[in-house]
Parts: structure tokens; C-alpha cells; sequence
């Protein structure tokens, strides 16, 4: 089971609007698709319902969760039960790891939605993950998100990993305007800071569509959506999930 964690602790950057994309596009050619939301806002949740199988909390406390042995999308939905994992960190994390390499055999990849804010569960995510992808938006703090979210994933490496890298697939640019001055400075500003150390040209971005919110609402990809401008996000975003399932598929099980 290829594990990819989408975090990046600065709300609204198009994280969950990600991931289920992710989780619908992987599970297109029949493959099983585990997607946790590991965020209490259960946004994720709401959008992919259908597939609710269990509950993420199960993963830290308990009981344990029977998988599907089948194709498709499967969730495991947050809910507020999660907010506990900060108080009984040391256990929780280790349950989740434990929980997580249980599952692996059920899954062909995970798709973990995480919250906006450092804690327990983005600790958890990044313990377990093969991969990081890391939405970001073009606004005034962006730089500052990005060098934290980097520390993290360093002192996770070193903490609970002993050592073991977690391949980072970059950042992705996300609501980008194309048409403001000000983000296309701010893409470059970010591009000169970071460089191809952490930005990866062929992931293009994903710009500011109304299709993709429409998406979420009705729970179904963008591009099956039949409106020319839905049509339009899906063919963009299209073009970044096959880079992302390419790096996914790169990487050993
Ligand atoms: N490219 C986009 N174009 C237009 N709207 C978008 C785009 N990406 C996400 N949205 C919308 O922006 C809002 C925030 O997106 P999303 O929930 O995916 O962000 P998030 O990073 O998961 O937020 P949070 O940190 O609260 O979990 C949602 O209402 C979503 O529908
Ligand atoms: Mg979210």
C-alpha cells in the first residue's frame, strides 16, 4: 500500500479538494483506494460518504476495522473523536501505525486528508507516509508555511522514522489566480526561494475554477461533471493526478 499524506498546516489551501480527487482518479483502473480523514472538519467525509467503512478514530483507539477486499474508494471517516489523539499522543500514534500496517494488505494505495493545524494526526500521517504533497496557496504567508511544514517532516524522520525519508513530491500550487499580478509574482517569489528542491515544474498548478467546489458539493470527480467550465478543471487536474500516480507508482511498496 503506497501511502500519500496531503498536508500542509495553512487552512483552506485546497487540501481535501485534493485528496478526493486523488482517491476517485487512483481508483479509476480498479485499484483500492483507502482514503482517511484524519481532520475532526470531516470534509473529506461529507464528499465521499458513500464509501464510509469505518471511522479514523478506530485507527488510534479502537476497535479495530474490518476492511473491504474490494475495488474502489473506501473511507474512513473524522469526525471530533480525533481531537483525543492529542491527549493520549505517545499510545494513539502507535496504535495508528500499527492500525495502518494492518490495513496495507486490504489497499493498493492511502490517501490521508489531514487537518490545517500541527498535531497528533499530521504527526501520525507523516510517520506512515510513503509520500507528501503539499497544496499551497500564492498569499502573503505562503513561504513561512512551506519552511515549517519542511521542519516537520524533517523532525518526523528523525523522531518516529529513524531516519527513514519520506519522499516529498513537492508543492503544489493551488487556487492559483491566474490573472492577479499579485500571485504570479508570488509563484515566482516562491519558485526563487524554494527552487526544484520543492517545486516540481511538471505538476503545473491548479487555478482558482468554481468547478472544483461544485465537485465537492456533489460528491462526484470534476470531470464528470457536464459543464464546460467543470470540463476545463477536469482535463487541469487530470494532467497533475497522472503526475502524482506516476510518483506514486515510482516509488517501492
Ligand atoms: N482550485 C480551486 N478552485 C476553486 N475553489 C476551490 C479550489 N480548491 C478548493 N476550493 C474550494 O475552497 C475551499 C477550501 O478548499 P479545501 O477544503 O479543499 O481546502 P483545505 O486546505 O482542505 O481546507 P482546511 O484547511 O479547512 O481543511 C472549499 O470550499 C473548496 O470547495
Ligand atoms: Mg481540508
Amino acid at each position: 500500500m503506497k501511502v500519500l499524506a496531503i498536508n500542509n498546516q495553512k487552512g483552506g489551501v485546497g487540501k481535501t479538494m485534493l485528496a478526493v480527487h486523488v482517491a476517485w482518479y487512483l481508483a479509476e483502473n480498479g485499484a483500492r483506494v483507502l482514503c482517511v480523514d484524519l481532520d475532526p472538519q470531516g470534509n473529506a467525509s461529507f464528499t465521499l460518504a458513500a464509501g464510509q467503512f469505518g471511522d479514523a478514530r478506530q485507527l488510534f483507539f479502537g476497535p479495530a476495522i474490518c476492511p473491504p477486499n474490494a475495488p474502489g474508494v473506501h473511507l474512513l471517516a473524522g469526525d471530533r473523536g480525533l481531537d483525543a489523539v492529542d491527549f493520549r499522543l505517545q499510545e494513539a500514534v502507535l496504535e495508528f501505525r500499527g492500525a495502518m500496517a494492518g490495513l496495507a494488505p486490504h489497499f493498493d494505495y492511502a490517501v490521508l486528508d489531514t487537518p490545517p493545524t500541527w498535531g497528533g494526526r499530521n504527526y501520525a500521517a507523516l510517520m506512515v507516509a510513503s509520500c507528501l504533497l503539499a497544496p499551497i496557496d500564492l498569499e502573503t504567508y505562503a513561504l513561512q508555511g512551506v519552511r515549517q511544514l519542511l521542519a516537520q517532516k524533517a523532525a518526523v524522520e528523525r523522531q518516529a522514522r529513524q531516519g527513514r525519508p519520506i519522499d516529498f513530491l513537492g508543492l503544489l500550487p493551488s487556487r492559483f489566480q491566474s490573472q492577479s499580478p499579485r500571485q504570479r509574482q508570488s509563484l515566482a517569489d516562491l519558485l526563487r526561494a524554494e527552487g526544484s528542491r520543492v517545486m516540481f515544474p511538471e505538476f503545473g498548478v491548479l487555478t482558482q475554477r468554481q468547478g472544483y467546489a461544485e465537485a465537492l458539493d456533489l460528491k462526484a470527480p470534476v470531470w464528470t461533471i457536464r459543464k464546460t467550465a467543470a470540463q476545463d478543471a477536469g482535463r487541469e487536474i487530470r494532467k497533475v493526478l497522472a503526475t502524482i500516480k506516476a510518483r506514486l507508482d515510482g516509488i517501492p511498496a
